[in-house]
């Protein structure tokens, strides 16, 4: 057993025995840093994915730009917003008061930009993959049915939308999901099942703890 999968066995021992040392009697006495389906911090400067990916529907891998390379997303710096935004002041006056903002931070610092609060928040002893997710993935939904293009043709990867909801309709990031470990696992369970019926292969690790936890 490899030393951090020691630690986590601890934990687990430990954290079994807390909830009851502790007095903590039902699930809303707690809340581990992660479990925050609804968390929406203020940011800096009331960015909205609503406007841009909604309305001017820009690509998330325009901001995302890690989303299909790497593990991480990644979060925009603000030469990706000055590249509209040294031209586009805004029309109406809250606009402009926001906007200003942008140019402030950019005017005081190139390199700094702005610093955006963190949503989600894996612990560290998660390993997650947007690349293998988003890109690699299959996904077959509760109908049987893989994702497919405008022409209706089969393609991988699954969409932002199972795990972020419809980001085009919010302002700044939203944490949709509790990212507990029941949740990674029954997708994956679920997806083994479905994928299984299809005839494909069932490749969403389930028993095996150091896929997730290496
Ligand atoms: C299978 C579920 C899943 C899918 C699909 C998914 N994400 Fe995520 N996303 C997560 C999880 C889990 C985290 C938290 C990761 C962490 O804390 O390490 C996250 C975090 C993020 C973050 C925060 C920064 C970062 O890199 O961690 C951004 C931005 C993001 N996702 C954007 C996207 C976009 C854009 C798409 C679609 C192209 C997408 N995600 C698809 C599960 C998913
Ligand atoms: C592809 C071009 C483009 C990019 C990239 C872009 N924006 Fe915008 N943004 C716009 C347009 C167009 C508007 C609408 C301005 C108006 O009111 O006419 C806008 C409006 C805004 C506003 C004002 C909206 C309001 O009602 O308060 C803010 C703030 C803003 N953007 C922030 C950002 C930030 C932060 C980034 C980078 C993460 C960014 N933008 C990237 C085109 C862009
Ligand atoms: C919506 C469904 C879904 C959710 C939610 C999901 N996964 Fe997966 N995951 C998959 C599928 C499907 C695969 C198989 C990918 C392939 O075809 O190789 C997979 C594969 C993986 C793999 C093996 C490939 C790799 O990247 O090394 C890991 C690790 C993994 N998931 C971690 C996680 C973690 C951690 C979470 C929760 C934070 C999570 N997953 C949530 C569907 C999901
Ligand atoms: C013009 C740039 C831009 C586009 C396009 C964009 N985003 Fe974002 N996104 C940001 C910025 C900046 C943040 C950090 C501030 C915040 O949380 O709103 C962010 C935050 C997020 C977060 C939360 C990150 C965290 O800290 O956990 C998610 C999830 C996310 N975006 C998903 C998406 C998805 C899905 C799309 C496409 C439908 C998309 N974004 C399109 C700029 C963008
Ligand atoms: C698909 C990914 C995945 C697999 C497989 C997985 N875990 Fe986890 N595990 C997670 C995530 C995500 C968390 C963090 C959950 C949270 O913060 O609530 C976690 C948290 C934990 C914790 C910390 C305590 C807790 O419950 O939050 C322990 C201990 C743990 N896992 C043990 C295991 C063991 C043992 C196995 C194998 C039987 C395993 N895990 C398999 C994703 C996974």
């Amino acid at each position: 057993m490899s030393a951090k999968l020691a630690v986590l066995f601890l934990f687990m021992t430990v954290g079994f025995a807390m909830p009851v040392l502790l007095g903590i009697r039902q699930i809303s006495d707690i809340q581990l840093p992660n479990w925050h389906t609804g968390y929406q911090p203020e940011q800096p400067i009331s960015y909205s994915h609503r406007l841009h990916a909604g309305y001017l529907n820009i690509d998330c891998q325009y901001c995302h730009v890690g989303v299909e390379e790497s593990r991480h997303a990644t979060i925009p710096n603000l030469q990706t917003c000055m590249n509209c935004h040294e031209l586009v002041q805004g029309q109406t006056e809250e606009a402009k008061k926001n906007i200003s903002k942008l140019n402030e931070a950019w005017a005081n610092g190139k390199g700094e930009g702005v610093t955006w609060k963190r949503v989600h928040n894996n612990p560290d002893f998660v390993y997650f993959s947007h690349m293998t997710h988003v890109r690699i993935a299959t996904y077959v939904d509760d109908n049987g049915k893989q994702r497919t293009d405008e022409t209706g043709a089969a393609i991988k990867g699954i969409d932002c939308l199972v795990c972020h909801g419809d980001m085009k309709k919010v302002g700044v990031g939203v944490q949709y999901q509790n990212l507990t470990m029941g949740w990674c696992l029954n997708c994956h369970r679920d997806q083994n099942e479905r994928q299984g019926k299809l005839g494909m292969a069932q490749r969403a690790p389930v028993n095996a703890c150091d896929a997730c936890h290496r």
